[in-house]
């Protein structure tokens, strides 16, 4: 698929739940968000099915996301589905960790091949205040039970305030580099005012290059974080919903009140 500014749209990230087990201070309120109902979110064959269509369309490379994803109930199965497309050539998933240990041998079994970690601090008590009550030895363990399971490479995301300069992400940097880990910087966004900002030295937020579509949990195909553009699946219909995306992304990123947690980021 290619856009009207001859993009190529082959990147398709798949939130499967607005939940977390975490409440990161730049992401959620302390006292959490009001849960999507049960009905608006999309089943498990719902979410394949789109990314059935977006794979027809082009897509061939799927990133799963959250809130967390491996608190959605059935999320292997669903990974499984999504792996027995010929089509995929990059199945990827973003998590917190906190899961990871007791997850990471099934999901490569259900086929995903690789996996992005949130890590902004090797400090335990730093982690729990950021993450509101976080175990960074939980996410640790998940990281090595990961590399051990073969989701690799392993990449770390890290979310900085300012610069990758500040002790909690020079901490990182150093765990990353012990352990052969590629530790992405990503400077924090205040979502109220809805400011944005690219992964440092990275790729995303480069609107010239732009290759993604959003599925969000309630079944929204969103063309860009930083617009409110967005098409439903269960109206459209899911290859219309992503057309009509590809066809109204817009040039370049505008500004967005739309919460990060349930979008994926
Ligand atoms: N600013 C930057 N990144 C954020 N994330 C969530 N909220 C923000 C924010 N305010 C990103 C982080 C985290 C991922 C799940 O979402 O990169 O690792
Ligand atoms: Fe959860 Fe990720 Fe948001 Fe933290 S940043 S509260 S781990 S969704």
């Amino acid at each position: 698929m290619f856009d009207r500014f001859e993009r190529k749209i082959d990147y398709l990230r798949i939130s499967v739940t607005d939940k977390c087990n975490l409440r990161c201070t730049y992401c959620m309120p302390e006292e959490g968000v009001t849960p999507l109902r049960h009905e608006d979110l999309l089943t498990l064959e719902e979410l394949a099915e789109v990314a059935r269509a977006a794979v027809s369309l082009g897509v061939t490379k799927v990133r799963i996301t959250g809130g967390e994803p491996l608190v959605r109930k059935g999320i292997t199965s669903l990974v499984t589905m999504l792996a027995q497309m010929d089509g995929i050539r990059d199945l990827a998933m973003t998590t917190n960790g906190m899961r990871l240990a007791e997850f990471a041998p099934a999901l490569v079994t259900a086929g995903l091949h690789r996996i992005n970690v949130s890590l902004d601090t090797l400090d335990p008590a730093r982690f729990a205040e950021i993450t509101r009550g976080g175990d960074v030895r939980a996410v640790l363990a998940g990281i090595e039970a990961a590399q051990i399971a073969g989701l690799t490479p392993i990449k770390l995301n890290c979310v900085v305030r300012q610069s990758p300069d500040e002790p909690d992400a020079r901490s990182v940097a150093v765990f990353g580099r012990q352990h052969g880990y590629e530790v992405r910087f990503i400077r924090q966004m205040n979502l109220a005012e809805g400011h944005f900002s690219v992964v440092i030295g990275g790729r995303g937020g480069d609107c010239p290059t732009c290759n993604r579509l959003r599925l969000s949990c309630d079944g929204r195909i969103r063309p860009c974080l930083f617009h409110d553009l967005q098409f439903s699946v269960r109206e459209f219909g899911a290859e219309e919903a992503l057309r009509r995306a590809v066809d109204a992304k817009p040039k370049c990123g505008g500004t967005s009140r739309s919460l990060i947690h349930a979008i994926g980021g």
